[in-house]
């Protein structure tokens, strides 16, 4: 039994945020302390040139991704090799400090490996976070932003905040990636349409080269995801990101009404969301597929419906802190037994080619 398996009953005593907080402080303390990292970072960080790849000129080690919310202060950035990660994005950061919603606000559903969150952007602004990239950036594994407005600014002001965030950050970060796919702030999501994706994209591609992603909803009816993964790329979206937590509620047997769930019970949905943004815009720009990634078959399955990279938050709560390591090393027993030397010859192999079925119609 792993130490993890061992201590799992207690932690899931306590309160997730609590649990949470006392891991942001363990990484915030550890930051300087090479004989806590190195160990850790040998038997969790796979560095293989079967994984490695070039996106948008970065430098990816692995695949596997922190996923938003996690590093929300981007506090923890010294820890994500140490966790295995190859890569990852900090916050959601949003122009000023905010609270967030009240506590509690988060909740484990055990018997489902999942989450619910309803922490609403807590965050300690972005001029706080900026200072803290600063003495970090640039780093060794590519950073993103995962930007988003304040509770407090009215949807018709939204471009601004993505404008001050993008020019405060610009130069401590690799990416961006829009988040307007939370559940947590109210009307956020509406903003989820053409309109306003191409009038963002238009105002923040004029502040930086560097990309910038969009991140969407599992909620989103399937017709209106295909028309925002094309209208995301037309607009100058330099990748997408599916997807967010959802608000089915049927998915967990719970009273509780609020905030997002990931997890195990995401999995089918964010599959599926895949497939469909795949099936439109798979080699326009790259995918990375998040949602209930929790083993190395889930994360395979993932690449091979078109995903370029993963990201991972709640496995590492029900599975430990090795998952990702292990998703790493199982992704390369898997590619070398379908006959791969590397990753990006699995990458949407299993996408239904359009043409050939154009083809096959009209014979
Ligand atoms: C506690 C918590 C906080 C999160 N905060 C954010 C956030 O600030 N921004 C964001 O885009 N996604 C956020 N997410 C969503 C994750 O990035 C991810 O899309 C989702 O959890 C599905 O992945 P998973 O099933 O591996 O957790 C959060 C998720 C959790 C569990």
């Amino acid at each position: 039994m792993s130490f993890f398996e061992l201590i799992k009953p207690l932690i899931y005593k306590t309160d997730p945020e609590f649990a949470h907080d006392m891991v942001d402080m363990i990484f915030r303390t550890a930051r300087r302390c090479p004989l806590f990292f190195n160990p850790l970072v040998k038997a969790n960080f796979v560095d293989d040139p079967m994984l490695n790849q070039k996106i948008w000129n970065l430098e990816f080690k692995n695949p596997v991704g922190v996923a938003a919310g996690f590093d929300k202060h981007a506090t923890m950035v010294y820890g994500w090799p140490a966790l295995g990660f190859g890569w990852g994005e900090i916050g959601a950061v949003t122009p000023k400090p905010q609270p967030g919603n009240e506590k509690p606000r988060a909740w484990r559903h055990i018997e489902y490996e999942a989450v619910q969150n309803a922490y609403g952007f807590n965050n300690e602004g972005v001029k706080v976070i900026k200072n803290r990239l600063k003495k970090i950036y640039p780093f060794i594994l590519p950073i993103g932003a995962n930007i988003g407005k304040n509770k407090t600014t009215p949807e018709d002001k939204a471009v601004e905040d993505y404008k001050i965030l993008v020019e405060e950050l610009k130069d401590v970060v690799d990416f961006f990636v829009v988040n307007i796919s939370s559940p947590n702030t109210p009307g956020l999501r509406d903003l989820l349409n053409a309109e306003f994706i191409s009038n963002l994209f238009g105002e923040l591609k004029n502040i930086t080269d560097k990309p910038i992603l969009i991140k969407f909803s599992p909620d989103m009816e399937d017709e209106l995801i295909i028309n925002l993964a094309n209208y995301s790329v037309l607009a100058g979206a330099d990748g997408i990101i599916v997807t967010n937590t959802t608000v089915n509620y049927d998915l967990v047997k719970s009273d509780i009404k609020r905030g997002g769930i990931s997890g195990k019970p995401l999995a089918k949905r964010s599959y599926e969301v895949l497939r469909i943004v795949a099936g439109e815009i798979f080699g326009k720009v790259p995918i990375i597929s998040v949602g209930g990634i929790d083993s190395a078959e889930e994360a395979y399955k993932r690449i091979k419906a078109g995903a370029s990279l993963l990201q991972v938050y709640t496995a590492i709560i029900f599975k430990g802190p090795g998952i990702i390591g292990e998703i790493n090393r199982g992704l390369i027993e898997l590619l070398k037994k379908d006959g791969y030397s590397h990753i990006s010859e699995a990458i949407g192999v299993e996408i239904p080619k359009k043409l050939e079925l154009k083809e096959d119609n009209a014979s």
